[in-house]
């Protein structure tokens, strides 16, 4: 009977198995030679003796084998604990060597202690990294994922169909499109999609109600450790639906994965919180709820202390904010004077000027220097009380003219004092952010840029705003975050082709560069657009925090590095003048 490795069990005993798989270990004991033959499912011990023994002597570490034998208990001294299949051995009968392999440049092991080698060799030869345990069961989890995703749009009615990857170049996100070059049209291009948003809009102008996909996005924008180049969505889009319809949908998706694929449980509904409360109590829109230490205003109580480079702020218009955080000061190693030092310093590579802190001893505030707590001394109770400060709190707190720069430097700060000490409530801390401003302002050319992007539908309440005080129309988006991490996004679409080209204009563009990029989109919505509304999951980033890993890159089967090369296939490649000319018309100039 043909088994995986990882299937050897006490129902097997006594029968002939056949196993295929990779010679991971090989232990040469005189007369008995042992392979630790793997493949994706797990490790089973292969016994050889006998006759078997010189042929099973050429063997070498990641030779493909075929084997067949009889499963057997191990003697008990041997039994191994950690693996699952460790109580059991196959007596090889027969060997067939399916082929060779050279020496691997690293060791494939999950052995806990092991030198893992460095990442770039194991994405060079990412077949191999792709054979320890660990990836294994990452890329099966994602799978799983998917499967059940897949699964849970189909039982709620949803097609799920394919959008083009060879699109028109149009600005979509604010991340620099890929292009492709075409050799029919020479001269021309088309783009790589950063997301299949307009042609999901386009599939609800043509009627077909619920869509989703696992689809693929590409974006040329800045690398930072939870992005890739080319990423996967799951996405979807709706018509005649809304904001709540899409988030309950979302939640119950979410309930699903985590049971079947998990075994959790999460708590239903999901919190809802607005932007500008995440901004002013978390300093972020994407905060991290499985830890408190808000930020709290106390603007008005430091007017009345004697600390002057505060006050300077202060009689400017700044504001002054502050977190409080239990740290066992004193008593525990894990906050340190050097990590408050290190809190300054990001405070300052974030445009602060400064960042004071100060710990509670004995009911008052001290600080080194003295100096400053003295200076506070007058409004000390007012402090400990805003702040519920008690023994072992450090208080950090900054001043600054721009409250958003504040907020947002301290809501870094939070995350850093999070990661390091967090005492987390639960494990996923799962959220909606809504209500986001529609438009961002560019800090020096004052322009407005879409905070999502162009196609999401204003308030209607807020569109009085739209000519005078754009800044300050909603728009009817909302992110879905995990333990601090953006893992979805999505919104209700203009469906009104005049709307749609004023948002553009306001973005910047004429007339005629609206039609030229997004025509084809405005010519669709005066066709019939229905009421139209989307979301989409990024499945890496999602399937890497719910295994609460650090990088999206264990994820995915061939990731790119952080400067988007790619190491197991050595692109992006030189092609050669000659190709570039004849085919595309295009010409080297380096
Ligand atoms: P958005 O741009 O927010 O929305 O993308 C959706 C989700 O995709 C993930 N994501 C990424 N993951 C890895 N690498 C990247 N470079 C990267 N960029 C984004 C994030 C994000 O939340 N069309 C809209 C969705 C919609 O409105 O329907 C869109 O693409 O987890």
């Amino acid at each position: 009977m043909d088994i995986y490795c990882g299937d050897l069990s006490a129902d097997l005993v006594g029968k002939e198995v056949t196993l295929s798989g990779w010679c991971r270990y090989i232990r040469d004991h005189g007369g008995k030679l042992f392979v630790d033959l793997a493949d994706r499912t797990g490790i089973s011990q292969v016994v050889f003796d006998g006759n078997l023994l010189e042929p099973a002597k050429v063997l070498g570490r990641e030779y493909v084998i075929r084997v067949n034998g009889l499963a057997q208990e191990r003697d008990k001294e041997t039994i191994d604990k950690e693996n699952p299949t460790g109580k059991f051995e196959v007596k090889a009968e027969n060997l067939i060597i399916i082929n060779k392999a050279d020496t691997p440049p690293f060791e494939i092991t999950d052995e806990k202690g092991k030198f893992l080698a460095a990442e770039d060799l194991r994405l060079k030869y990412r077949y191999l990294d792709l054979r320890r345990t660990e990836m294994i069961s990452n890329i099966v989890f994602r799978d799983k994922v998917t499967k059940a995703a897949r699964q849970f749009f189909w039982d709620n009615g949803f097609l799920e169909l394919e959008t083009p990857t060879l699109v028109k170049d149009t600005y979509e996100t604010g991340a620099r499109p890929f292009i492709v070059p075409s050799r029919t049209k020479k001269g021309s291009f088309y783009s790589l999609p950063q997301s299949p948003q307009i042609y999901k809009q386009l599939i609800m102008v043509a009627g077909f109600d619920k869509y989703f996909q696992v689809a693929r996005a590409f974006r040329d924008e800045d690398q930072r450790e939870d992005r890739q180049p080319e990423f996967t969505q799951l996405d979807l889009e709706v018509s005649f639906k809304d904001e709540n319809y899409i988030m309950l949908l979302i939640e119950s998706l979410i309930e699903k994965i985590l049971k079947s694929v998990m075994n959790e449980d999460i708590n239903l509904p999901l919190k809802r919180l607005k932007y500008e409360e995440a901004i002013n109590r978390y300093g972020s829109d994407k905060p991290d709820l499985r830890y408190g230490y808000e930020i709290i205003d106390i603007t008005d109580a430091m007017k009345k202390s004697d600390y002057n480079t505060v006050k300077r702020v202060l009689e400017n218009g700044g504001k002054v904010k502050a977190i409080c955080f239990s740290a066992d000061y004193g008593k525990s190693e894990r906050i340190t004077k050097d990590f408050m030092l290190s809190a300054i310093e990001l405070a300052k590579t974030n445009g602060l000027k400064g960042l004071t802190w100060l710990f509670v001893e004995n009911g008052k505030l001290k600080s080194i220097p003295e100096a400053i707590a003295s200076s506070l001394s007058n409004i000390e109770g007012d402090l400990m009380s805003l702040l519920k400060a008690k023994d072992g709190d450090i208080i950090i707190f900054a001043a600054d003219l721009d409250e958003l720069l504040l907020l947002q430097t301290l809501g870094k700060i939070r995350k850093a004092i999070g990661d390091k000490i967090g005492k987390f409530s639960s494990k996923f801390s799962f959220l909606w952010v809504i209500d986001f401003p529609l438009f961002e302002v560019d800090g020096i050319t004052k322009k407005l840029k879409p905070s999502h992007n162009p196609f999401t539908a204003p308030f209607t309440e807020d569109m009085e705003l739209l000519e005078k005080e754009p800044e300050k129309v909603r728009g009817r988006q909302f992110d879905l975050v995990l333990n601090g991490n953006e893992v979805g996004g999505g919104a209700v679409r203009i469906n009104n082709a005049d709307l749609q080209l004023k948002i553009l204009k306001m973005i910047g563009m004429s007339e005629q560069e609206a039609l030229d990029a997004f025509g084809f989109l405005i010519t669709a919505l005066r066709f019939g657009a229905p009421e139209d509304i989307g979301f989409a999951i990024g499945l890496d980033r999602f399937v890497t925090v719910l295994k609460e890993k650090q990088s999206i890159r264990d994820f995915i089967l061939f990731p790119k590095t952080k400067s988007f090369d790619s190491p197991i296939d050595g692109s992006p490649t030189k092609i050669e003048d000659k190709r570039l000319l004849d085919d595309y018309k295009l010409k080297r100039t380096d």
